[in-house]
């Protein structure tokens, strides 16, 4: 396990470059085999997700390779349609290749894909569209296999019941080369769906978002290769404005899209964050006056994103008075709190009264277990001193690893890991806003 030092209590000044969208790579990469042309996918951040979703195409006989930020990825040598369990279950996106695999060879048998510490996340609305376009699923218990068989998929009207953000990509994979025409309804908004429906139509595919909740594909007989360059990663973006007001700095951010954090800004303008167009691709971020307490209610797109909730949590423990987060998204996502705590956080679990959880909750309500809260109060201000910390869910680890920046005293965190499967050379691009931070490789 590789652990992180770090000397708190130093404001972040300077300048950071966002990388590319995780979130939009790792469903490129999948998207690759739709054709056997090569495929070149620029602006890729060198993040450890982004290594294991490789294995998986590598996994398939597929050849892919990385030069600097751009990976090139050529299908026409795959060789078999079944994801190994001991690379699949690594990262939940392997189950995206489905639809691909399908589409173009009829067949495909994944590993039920693992479920992060934030929950069960099944694949239930990713199962229910691809049935409804054809596919032969079923569940083998006995290896942990999702077998699916489609002779030749056809285009369908699908519901989703709940928001899906890779759901809805799994299902738009299926059907760009399926027979005729898919609608999806309820369709996740996320901006990374509309960054791979863009690389998906670079590719020749017919998709196309005709209201904010639906999307249009109509199956065409094959797609071409293509060069494309990932969207900047906009949890990346709002970590680092984040980092620069808990810290009392002043950061400058480029390849920022502040079109892509509309829900953030907006509280972050409430909380006193002040940000400052400096221009189209560079914001300014740093705090004017006391950091003013503010109630999150985190939702799919355009709402406050989940993954934004961790980091906002540690800002809120610096602000003045009491502050709440009602995560709605996932069932289990403050892994976070028992870490601050340790720092001298003073945060509570509570659970709001809901009307009705099982359509409130964009989980599925029977997913919780015994144990689990919806929401968080946050008293402000409190001084946080160092920790000895672990971490196991990447958003957790970023969350950790802003508040060892705020608190006074040498912090170690453990299980770094988890930070590198999103974040590329952390500590580097930190050091270079003014951190004390540095790398062991073996446990303290
Ligand atoms: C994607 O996860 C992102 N991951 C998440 O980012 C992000 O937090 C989330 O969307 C919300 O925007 C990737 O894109 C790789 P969902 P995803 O399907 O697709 C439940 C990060 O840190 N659900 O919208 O898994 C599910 O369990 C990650 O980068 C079902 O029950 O999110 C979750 O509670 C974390 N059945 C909720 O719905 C299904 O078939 C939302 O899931 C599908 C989802």
């Amino acid at each position: 396990m590789q652990t992180l030092i770090i000397q708190g209590g130093i404001p972040l000044r300077g300048e950071i470059a966002v990388a590319g969208a995780k979130n939009v790579a790792l469903k490129a990469f999948a998207s690759a085999i739709l054709t056997d042309d090569r495929v070149e996918i620029l602006n890729v951040p060198l993040i450890a997700d982004v290594y294991y979703m490789l294995d998986v195409l590598k996994s398939l006989g597929i050849e892919t390779d990385i030069h600097d930020h751009s990976v090139q990825i050529q299908s026409f040598s795959l060789k078999n349609t079944t994801v190994p369990i001991d690379i699949g279950a690594r990262l939940r996106t392997s189950s995206l290749v489905v639809g691909p695999l399908l589409a173009r060879f009829g067949e495909a048998r994944i590993p039920n894909p693992g479920g992060c510490r934030i929950g069960a996340r099944p694949i239930d609305r990713h199962i229910h569209g691809l049935q409804k376009m054809g596919a032969k699923i079923t569940y083998h218990p006995e290896d942990g296999f999702f077998y699916l068989q489609a002779s030749k998929l056809h285009g369908a009207e699908i519901e989703f019941e709940k928001n899906t953000h890779t759901g809805t990509e799994a299902l738009i994979l299926a059907a760009v080369l399926a027979e005729g025409e898919t609608v999806l309804k309820n369709a996740a908004c996320e901006v990374e769906v509309d960054d791979l429906i863009r690389f998906l139509v670079s590719m020749g595919a017919q998709v196309k978002r005709i209201k904010e909740r639906e999307i249009v594909i109509r199956g065409v007989s094959k797609l071409h290769g293509a060069r494309f360059s990932l969207m900047p990663d906009r949890n990346e973006e709002v970590t680092f404005a984040l980092a620069a007001v808990a810290t009392g700095g002043d950061v400058i951010v480029r390849h920022s899209r502040r079109a892509h954090l509309g829900a953030f800004l907006k509280v972050f303008a409430q909380a006193g964050g002040s940000h400052e167009v400096i221009d189209d691709t560079t914001t300014r971020y740093v705090q004017k006056g006391p950091i003013q307490s503010t109630d999150i209610v985190t939702k799919p797109h355009p709402g406050f994103m989940t993954d934004w909730q961790a980091p906002w949590a540690l800002y809120m423990t610096q602000a003045v008075g009491i502050s709440t987060i009602h995560e709605t998204v996932f069932e289990s996502r403050f892994s976070y709190v028992s870490e601050l705590r340790k720092m001298g956080a003073h945060i509570d679990f509570f659970d709001p009264p809901v009307q009705d959880p099982e359509s409130y909750y964009n989980f599925n309500w029977s997913d919780r277990l015994e144990g689990y809260h919806q929401a968080i109060r946050i008293f402000g201000p409190t001084p946080l001193h160092d920790a000895v910390v672990e971490i196991d869910d990447l958003r957790a680890g970023a969350t950790v690893l802003l508040a060892a920046l705020v608190a006074s005293g040498t912090s170690y965190i453990h299980g770094v890991e988890q930070i590198d499967r999103g974040y590329e050379n952390i500590e580097e691009r930190f050091q270079k806003l003014g951190a004390r931070i540095t790398r062991k490789e073996k446990e303290l």
